[in-house]
């Protein structure tokens, strides 16, 4: 009671001071997220406009009705456990803004793994002809188009919903990204063979789905899921595009924790070998390549 009368008495003048917010804000997280402190200060960066400077310092900042109300609503969303992504709109990926909403899977910070494995992957290939299937925001195929100009990047997403983010982030980010409205288990939807096909499919299995967190539930199912064994795509993605990559190219997945034996196999099956593994941040064999003969 007396924690919500500090924030609300602080949301009452027309000035106020970063850092106090801050707390306060931080205080009303308690028990909603782990990393209270975190969430309140890229509150304060998105509403006010302001540094993670400004609010340690403590700076004094001019309040009015509007911020009043994004403030509200974001500590509402939280209490309904909507991810803070959503709710602030945009989020970070290997150093740019992404525009994410509901409808889109949120871009993960273990993504970025994939992202520098396909850099890695064709830095000795000149200009080379990229795949990503099932694309979401955007933010693997922009990120490598944008990091590795001359590249040819195409990206498959069937989600009409996730398409629009994709359709955004390639335009604002000015990536010249070719991309598509289809189903990645098409291969007739693009034309042409590639020196890299990628994707960060679907890969809950039925169990995950059972124990997602409040938050993962405002997330597509379709994003999420990979049926009953969380492998459907891995095994159809293999089956059909092997044969699509050019002598040497490169298919590289994101997988989830333990499903790296079963995908290393089913790349081997296709004709594929060279199998690199690698870990993400949490020592959890995150991302499988292959190469093709
Ligand atoms: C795990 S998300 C990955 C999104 C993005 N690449 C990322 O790393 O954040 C999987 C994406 O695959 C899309 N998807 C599911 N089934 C698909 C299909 N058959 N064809 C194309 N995209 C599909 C989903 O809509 C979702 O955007």
């Amino acid at each position: 009671m007396e924690k919500t009368q500090t924030l609300e008495t602080l949301l009452q003048g027309s000035s106020v001071p970063l850092d106090r917010l801050e707390h306060a804000i931080q205080h009303a997280l308690e028990g909603i997220t782990d990393a209270p402190g975190f969430e309140a200060g890229l509150m304060l960066e998105t509403v006010f406009g302001v540094s993670r400077t400004d609010i340690l310092l403590g700076k004094t900042v001019p309040l009015d009705e509007k911020q009043r109300a994004q403030i509200a609503a974001l500590l509402g969303g939280r209490k309904e456990r909507r991810p803070l992504q959503y709710l602030l709109g945009s989020w970070e990926f290997y150093g740019r803004p992404f525009i994410v909403g509901e409808g889109v899977l949120i871009p993960r910070p273990d993504t970025e793994i994939l992202a520098e494995q396909v850099l890695e992957g064709m830095k000795d290939t000149p200009s080379p002809r990229i795949l990503e299937l099932c694309g979401g925001s955007g933010c693997l195929a922009v990120t490598i188009a944008l990091e590795r100009p001359g590249t040819e990047v195409w990206c498959v997403e069937k989600s009409p919903e996730a398409f629009s983010y994709l359709q955004k982030n390639n335009e604002a980010l000015g990536a010249g990204v070719h991309t598509l409205l289809g189903d990645a288990l098409d291969t007739g939807c693009v034309e042409g063979d590639f020196d890299c096909i990628l994707s960060n499919p679907p890969y809950l299995s039925d169990s995950d789905m059972r124990e997602l967190e409040p938050e993962l539930s405002y997330e597509p199912v379709m994003a999420l899921y990979g049926e009953s064994d969380g492998l459907f795509f891995y095994r159809e993605l293999t089956a059909r595009w092997a044969d699509r990559l050019r002598p040497g190219g490169l298919l590289a997945y994101e997988i989830g924790m333990g499903q790296h034996p079963q995908v290393a196999a089913m790349m081997e099956a296709a004709g594929l070998n060279t199998i690199c593994q690698t870990r993400d941040y949490g020592g959890i064999i995150r991302v499988l390549t292959a190469r093709k003969r």
